[in-house]
């Protein structure tokens, strides 16, 4: 089965001339193959820029979407506008938009928003902290039942989940890296919660990715542990990590 690769720009690079050029080397670098659904999200004001990247390599998504579906909310972009250019694939619940006051009931409208428009939703969760009483469990699970409260056991069949523990994020204060034990622990209790709401078969078909500080040397203990795919934050911009992280899924 193909495993994901999502390249989540963030808020980067920052001109269009910039973003043309991460376009460029791409197209130039990666190389088609088979194994692995590339999905690049760069911010929304470059996804028209990111059509020039090649189709038959590389899939386009956002970084979010709005609660709304459409009408007088200043600043907001939609579902529905996001598949008008061409995205296929939405992070919701990343944990940056989370700290910025985001709910799991926000995030169940956003998910429900991304179905109906057939944007397929990446839905992220992760906790801040492990503690030794195991209370991330939890609130992993509570992140999950509520997020996913919106979603019929036929459009679970389509979502994407990636542990993205916060501690591990390249960008977290003092981050750690996680193992591939820790998400292999991980991806068992969330295929639990899965199969509890919605059956084993329907929880064996949702892929769980990993995400957080992936780079090329880590990327193979992920994989090996049993993840889907990743979700790469700041190697997905250095064009000869990315690659390097592709190659060593082939
Ligand atoms: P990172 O970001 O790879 O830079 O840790 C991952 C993410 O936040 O999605």
């Amino acid at each position: 089965m193909a495993k994901f690769i999502i390249a989540n720009w963030k808020m980067n690079p920052s001109s269009v001339k910039e973003t043309g050029l991460l376009i460029d080397s791409l197209n130039k670098e990666i190389y088609l193959n088979k194994n692995i659904e590339i999905v690049i999200c760069p911010p929304n004001i470059f996804l028209q820029k990111a059509s020039l990247l090649d189709k038959k390599r590389f899939n386009l998504g956002v970084q979010d979407i709005s609660r709304e579906v459409k009408g007088p909310f200043t600043g907001e972009i939609s579902a529905l506008m996001s598949k008008s250019l061409n995205a296929s694939y939405v992070i919701l619940g990343h944990s940056e938009r989370r700290g910025l006051g985001e709910s799991n009931d926000i995030i169940a409208q956003k998910i429900k928003n991304a179905i109906k428009a057939k944007l397929i939703p990446i839905l992220c969760v992760g906790e801040k902290d492990r503690t030794h009483d195991g209370s991330y469990l939890n609130f992993i699970k509570s992140e999950l039942m509520s997020s996913l409260s919106l979603v019929s056991k036929k459009d679970a069949k389509n979502i994407i989940i990636a542990y993205e523990p916060i501690w591990s994020i390249s960008t977290t204060e003092n981050h750690q890296n996680a193992t591939g034990h820790d998400f292999e622990e991980i991806k068992i209790y969330i295929k639990k919660v899965l199969s509890d709401m919605y059956g084993l078969n329907t929880a064996n078909t949702i892929k769980i990715l990993y995400g957080g500080s992936v780079d090329n040397k880590n990327a193979k203990e992920f994989i090996d542990s049993g993840a889907d795919g990743l979700l790469v934050g700041k190697s997905s911009l250095d064009i000869k990590k990315f690659s390097a992280i592709i190659n060593i899924l082939k």
